[in-house]
C-alpha cells in the first residue's frame, strides 16, 4: 500500500477509536447498575488500547494523529457528550449497536485492502483481533438490548 494511504487509513481509524472511547466514557457517569457501568469502563479500556495502537504505528511512520473527523464518520451521524445523557437505556444500547456495527465494517475493509500487501502483515493480524473486539461490544449491546425487550413482554 502507499504510503500516503497508509497514514490516512491510520488516522482514520485513530479517529474511529479516540470517538469510541468518547462515546463509552461519556456515558459511564450517568450509569448506574454496576454490571453496565463496569462493561463500560472495559470498552473504554479496549478502546484505548485500539488508538494507542494506531498513534504507535503513525509515529513509526514518522506521521501523528489527526484531529480532523473522517468523512465516513461524520456522514454516519453519530452524537457524543451530553445528548447522550438524555437517552434511554434502550437507544443508547441501539446507538452502540450502529456506532460498532459501522466500526466492524471499516476493520472489515481495511483488513481487505492491508491483506492485498506483505508488508502489512503483521498489521493485518491487530485489525482482525481489533475488529473482533468491536464484534464482541456489538454482541454484548444486542444481548442487553434483548434482556430489556423480553422483560417488556
Ligand atoms: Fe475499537
Ligand atoms: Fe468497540
Amino acid at each position: 500500500m502507499e504510503k500516503g494511504k497508509l497514514i490516512y487509513k491510520l488516522k482514520e481509524f485513530h479517529v474511529l477509536e479516540i470517538y469510541q472511547v468518547d462515546f463509552y466514557n461519556s456515558q459511564i457517569k450517568s450509569l448506574e447498575e454496576p454490571r453496565i457501568k463496569k462493561a463500560f469502563e472495559r470498552f473504554v479500556i479496549r478502546e484505548k488500547e485500539h488508538a494507542d495502537f494506531f498513534a504507535q504505528k503513525l509515529k513509526e511512520l514518522d506521521s501523528s494523529p489527526s484531529k480532523v473527523i473522517s468523512p465516513a464518520f461524520a456522514a454516519a451521524g453519530f452524537i457524543t457528550g451530553k445528548a447522550l445523557d438524555l437517552l434511554s437505556l434502550k437507544d443508547r444500547y441501539k446507538l452502540g449497536i450502529s456506532f460498532e456495527n459501522k466500526a466492524v465494517e471499516m476493520y472489515q475493509s481495511f483488513i481487505e485492502m492491508s491483506a492485498k500487501d506483505p508488508q502489512l502483515n503483521e498489521l493485518n493480524d491487530y485489525l482482525w483481533h481489533y475488529m473482533i473486539d468491536e464484534e464482541e461490544h456489538q454482541f454484548w449491546f444486542k444481548e442487553q438490548l434483548s434482556k430489556i425487550s423480553n422483560s417488556n413482554h
